[in-house]
């Protein structure tokens, strides 16, 4: 068994978007299997050429999550009895959706292990203070990859709270020191505008913390309860600050996904420290 250090060294961090392998505009959950199997068939690739890479996994919900969240009003904090069946229901999709992707991928040869945050995750104001790390520790260096996701969760000072993959990724890489945290979305990188919705939306190529005042960034859904694509930014120009860099690309584009495993870190916006 190798050396844990040793392990971080070659530990990948990717966040697949909700909006990439589920059909997010719809408001029945239902996966884009198209785009799943691709995915998983360039990670089955990646891993079995660099053998030496440690991955983690964290794939966001579409509306597995969000939709059930919304119905419940589980991102408002814990107010009424009502919310309480949410909780287990939005889990249960969420659960389900995160079956169907391990399934996909040790379809491909990866050795996916399902890791669910709620059962040992817990938030304070929608921040994480708590999560087992010694336990995903072990299994990456068993060779597993580790597939979560974005959750429901205990919140010590709201009751429950809505876990994004957008904050469960960066906490991962920052407390177990990984040296790359990808962001896969439907989109090219960071824009000035919605790209979706203006034709003279720019790709910002690079972002430091200090070109990130004066930056206008577009394109945030509204059925998201967990804040779109300015949240993601801060969080990410904060990590950048500490020291773990991270790049957004966009992996509904065949190819890119791969491309960005194997090495290659140029395809969408890098935020890095400067
Ligand atoms: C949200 O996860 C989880 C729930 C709503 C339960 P994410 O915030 O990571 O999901 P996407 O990527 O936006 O779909």
């Amino acid at each position: 068994m190798g050396s844990l250090l040793k392990s971080r060294d070659n530990l990948v961090v990717l966040k697949i978007g909700g909006s990439v392998i589920t059909k997010k505009e719809d408001d029945t959950p239902e996966i884009n299997r198209p785009n799943l199997n691709r995915i998983a068939d360039e990670i089955g690739k990646v891993m079995s050429n660099r053998p030496e890479i440690k991955l983690i996994i964290i794939h966001g919900a579409g509306p597995f999550g969000h939709l059930y969240a919304k119905r419940y009003d589980l991102q408002l904090g814990l107010q009424s009895d009502r919310q309480i069946k949410g909780i287990g229901v939005t889990h249960r999709w969420m659960e389900w959706l995160n079956h169907e992707v391990v399934k996909t991928l040790q379809k491909n040869g990866v050795k996916a292990m399902p890791f669910q945050p709620s059962a040992g995750g817990i938030m304070s104001d929608g921040k994480l203070v708590q999560f087992p790390l010694n336990v995903v520790e072990k299994f990456l260096d068993l060779g597993l990859v580790i597939v979560s996701h974005g959750d429901v969760l205990l919140d010590n000072r709201t009751g429950i709270g809505i876990l994004s993959g957008d904050h469960l990724a960066p906490y991962l890489a920052y407390n177990l020191r990984a040296n790359r945290l990808i962001l896969g979305t439907d989109v090219d990188g960071v824009f000035t505008a919605d790209p979706k919705k203006d034709p003279n939306a720019k790709l910002v190529k690079d972002i430091t913390p200090n070109t990130l005042e004066g930056l206008k960034i577009g394109g945030s859904n509204s059925t998201d309860v967990t804040g779109g694509m300015a949240r993601k930014i801060s969080e990410l120009v904060g990590l950048a600050d500490k020291g773990v860099a991270s790049e957004i690309i966009n992996i509904a584009k065949p190819g890119r996904l791969y491309k960005a495993l194997m090495g290659d870190r140029m395809q969408g916006t890098l935020i890095h420290k400067a």
